[in-house]
């Protein structure tokens, strides 16, 4: 099975015109992803519903698919309960199972409505997106609630039942011990699973291995709440047949935490007489603490340990302001300040809600308003949570209240396995290409992350250790995400990388109206400029990430690549004063373009050749994006308008576009398509494909990599279709 990627993907609307219409801020009701987004909040909390059982009480899974991270909610009304959530194994005798009545998403929530009895639940799962807050982006916390309403007109009592399991840190693996704690007082329920023996920095199966897993609630709300972290069995039968919960901790919990079935970390909620609606929402949030989150050394082997962004706000002044200070003195700083995000973070629900019903109404809106299709606000909808949730928002370590808050670097996990064989596939970190497919999505969210994504890269490769001995862009920090390591050899995507990194520099300062980073780093991408000027015309054995793998020349797609990026360091030197150089690569750049048109036209002029000469195979020339994005106005509109006759007399055809099939490069292709209905009817394949993912034998969050033909996220490699 090829990895999956809930991170790639991207946002058009920089390139689409605008036009405004009228507009309906929802996602259609009949289109079902394969894969739901749950708790999708950082690399290490994110799980998602996979449809393969196309129910709430299926478990939900970690992003790759293969890894279920157990959670349990049974609903007791009248003293029968009803199974709501995750109740595919375990579930006790004498409990019923609420039915799925519909299930929708938003581009922050995925909710759901159950009948437990008299009972119409509602269950809503709430990853905030909040790109210009980065202290609350950067909380690994996510919402669980639940709201109830009577369908009988009378009133009934209420209870939850509700647990997690370590599997949520730790993966199920059996050697990897895992112990439970609680605190409990006025204000918060905070169930906790740590690792025995953490290890800082270290993967296994995807999974940190020095997370802290909380699942809380605030105590306001319920007419009183109980815990028991045990075995399984026990925890859940005393849970919803009347008898409550020990508040005790199973000594022998550790030993048998990771095997299966699992124990469990479990709260019982009383909510009293519920009347024909709840007044407020039950909230549960789920979370995965680290900190430090990244480790980064440079090439001369001196280490620096990065936080996450929230913990500037995490100064003993707030630690202070805590009401049960004296109640918490027993629980270790870190502890504490991960129960003071929790608590802050479950208290500030209904703003939370409110903003992300914004962001939602925005998001879609501005879709529509771009694109004219429903389909498109399905699918960015879909990916939004994907994209935001594979980045760490870091400051450098500093003392307790003193962090530097100029420092800022995010640093990217790449969870689509877009670069097999550099060293392995999902824990790159930085990919450039992951980044470059990303990137329309941070320029319209907060350029400002496009920014922070690239510093790290330009800062490490500005050392003369790499700079002096390679000319070209590397194509990552590293492969052991969470550690950021530069590498001086393995680096093979010349002009691929070289060229992303100019191009997104570029955005980057045309978006965000910041000209530090081109500034900073201009030595070292004119560097890269030189290169390109060098092999970008005619590129002799290289190639382009992903699928290809092969070297060969002459590719079309990627000469271009090359030649917006020569034009990329002319624009670049024009803003940063550089006048000598932005006319050389200016000139440059429009003489390659000219001799590249006449290597790259089929001789019957309807389209552009995979590579040059060879007239049996055509592609998708989706770099074309690029001179789109930052109006660069390179390429002649001829050629779009070629491009986009040549791809109407494919829209037919199934699978139609082909080099590889990943949905960045035919969405790029997209974006750039003359004509509307072309247009549109990509993105509609897209959308089929990904309805067709239901036929895949690997059911997953949506993937970059896919067969369109049956929707199965693995290679479907091509390049000789015309
Ligand atoms: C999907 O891909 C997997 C792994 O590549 C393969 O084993 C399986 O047969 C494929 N399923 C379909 C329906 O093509
Ligand atoms: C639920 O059980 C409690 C305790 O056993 C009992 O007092 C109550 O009457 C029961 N409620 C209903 C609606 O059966
Ligand atoms: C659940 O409740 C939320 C908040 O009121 C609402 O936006 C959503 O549409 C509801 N979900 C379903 C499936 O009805
Ligand atoms: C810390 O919180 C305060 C108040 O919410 C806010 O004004 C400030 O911007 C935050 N600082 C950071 C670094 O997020
Ligand atoms: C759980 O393990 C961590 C790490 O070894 C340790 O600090 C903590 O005290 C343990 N907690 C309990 C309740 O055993
Ligand atoms: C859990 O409890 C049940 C019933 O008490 C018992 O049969 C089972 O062995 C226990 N499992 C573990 C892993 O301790
Ligand atoms: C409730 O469940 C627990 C654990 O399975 C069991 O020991 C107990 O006998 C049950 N009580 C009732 C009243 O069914
Ligand atoms: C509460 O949420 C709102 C909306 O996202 C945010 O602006 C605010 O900073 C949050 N406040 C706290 C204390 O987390
Ligand atoms: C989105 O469009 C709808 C319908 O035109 C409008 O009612 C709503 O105010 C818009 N929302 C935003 C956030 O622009
Ligand atoms: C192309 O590059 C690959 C990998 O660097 C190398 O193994 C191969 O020999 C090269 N082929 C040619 C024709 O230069
Ligand atoms: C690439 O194209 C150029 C220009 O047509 C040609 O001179 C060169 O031989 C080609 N390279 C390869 C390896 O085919
Ligand atoms: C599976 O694929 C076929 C065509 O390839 C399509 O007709 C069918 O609707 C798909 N099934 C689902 C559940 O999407």
């Amino acid at each position: 099975m090829h990895p999956l990627s809930p991170t790639i993907w991207l946002l058009l609307l920089l390139v689409l015109a605008a036009c405004p219409h009228s507009t309906v801020s929802q996602i259609s009701s009949n289109f079902t992803p394969p894969a739901l987004p749950l708790v999708v909040k950082g690399p290490y909390l994110n799980a998602w519903l996979l449809r393969s059982v196309p129910d709430l009480k299926n478990w939900p899974t970690f992003w790759n698919a293969k890894t279920a991270v157990a959670s349990f909610t049974a609903v007791i009304v009248d003293n029968t309960s009803y199974g709501l959530q995750g109740t595919f194994f375990g579930t006790p005798a004498s409990m019923k199972a609420a039915s799925e009545l519909s299930s929708k998403y938003t581009p922050t929530s995925t909710s759901f409505t159950m009948q437990a009895g008299p009972m119409l639940v509602n269950a809503t799962f709430l990853s905030p997106v909040t790109p210009h807050d980065l202290s609350q982006q950067s909380l690994p916390l996510s919402y669980y609630s639940l709201t109830f309403s009577a369908t009988d007109g009378a009133s009934h009592a209420v209870q939850i039942y509700s647990d997690f399991t370590s599997e949520w840190i730790a993966s199920g693996d059996l050697n990897v011990v895992t112990n439970g704690s609680t605190i409990a007082d006025q204000q918060l329920l905070c169930l906790e699973a740590q690792l025995v023996q953490p290890i800082p920095f270290s993967e296994l199966d995807d999974f940190a291995q020095d997370s802290t897993g909380v699942y809380a609630t605030s105590m306001s709300n319920t007419k009183g709440i109980q815990w028991q972290i045990g075995n399984f069995s026990d925890v859940r039968g005393l849970g919803i047949n009347g008898t409550g919960l020990s508040n005790t901790i199973d000594p022998t919990f550790a030993a048998h935490a990771q095997f299966f079935p699992p124990g469990v970390l479990g709260m019982l909620a009383d909510l009293g007489e519920v009347e024909t609606t709840t007044s407020t929402p039950f909230v549960i949030a789920f979370g995965a603490f680290r900190n430090p989150s990244v480790q980064v050394t440079d090439l001369a082997d001196e280490e620096k340990l990065r936080i996450p962004f929230y913990m500037a706000n995490s100064s003993t002044n707030s630690i202070h302001d805590i009401a049960s200070l004296r109640f918490y003195a027993r629980v270790a700083l870190h502890l504490l300040i991960f129960l003071i995000q929790t608590l802050s973070f479950l208290q500030n629900y209904t703003k939370a809600q409110a903003a992300a019903e914004e962001f939602d109404n925005k998001l879609i809106n501005d879709t529509i308003a771009a694109s004219e299709s429903q389909q498109y606000a399905d699918l960015v909808s879909l990916v939004v949570r994907g994209a935001m949730s594979s980045i760490e928002i870091t400051l450098p370590q500093g003392n307790q209240g003193q962090q530097d808050l100029s420092d800022v670097d995010v640093f990217m996990k790449d969870m689509g396995g877009m670069q097999p064989g550099v060293g392995g596939s999902n824990g790159n970190v930085n990919p450039v290409d992951v980044l470059y497919a990303t990137s329309p999505m941070y320029l319209y969210l907060n350029a400002d992350i496009l920014g922070y994504l690239l510093k790290p890269l330009l800062q490490a490769q500005q050392d003369s250790a790499y700079s002096g001995t390679l000319g070209f862009a590397a194509q990552n920090l590293g492969s052991q995400f969470p550690k950021a390591q530069l590498q001086v050899d393995n680096h093979k995507l010349g002009i691929e990388q070289s060229s992303n990194m100019l191009i997104m520099s570029l955005a980057h300062a045309q978006t965000s109206r910041d000209g530090t980073l081109i500034s900073t780093y201009y030595t070292l991408l004119k560097q890269w400029a030189e290169y390109l000027v060098d092999n970008a015309l005619t590129p002799n054995n290289q190639s382009s990430p992903l699928a290809d793998g092969v070297m060969y020349s002459n590719q079309t797609n990627l000469a271009l690549k090359g030649i917006i990026g020569i034009a990329a360091m002319g624009r670049i030197s024009s803003l940063t004063n550089n006048d000598a150089d932005s006319s050389r690569y200016e000139g440059i750049s429009k003489d390659y373009i000219s001799q590249w048109q006449t290597l790259s036209v089929s001789s019957d002029n309807t389209h552009l050749l995979l590579s040059y000469g060879q007239q049996s195979c055509a592609g998708q020339v989706y770099n074309l994006y690029a001179d789109k994005l930052l109006q660069l106005n390179l390429v002649p509109d001829q050629i779009y308008d070629m491009q986009t006759a040549f791809h109407k007399g494919q829209l037919s055809e199934l699978p139609v576009l082909i080099t590889v099939y990943t949905s960045d490069w035919t969405m790029f292709t997209a974006a750039v398509m003359t004509d509307n209905l072309v247009r549109n009817g990509m993105i509609s394949q897209i959308h089929q494909y990904t309805g067709n993912m239901f036929n895949s034998s690997t059911n997953a969050p949506f993937s970059t990599v896919y067969d369109p033909t049956t929707g199965n996220n693995s290679f479907g490699i091509n390049r000789c279709v015309a």
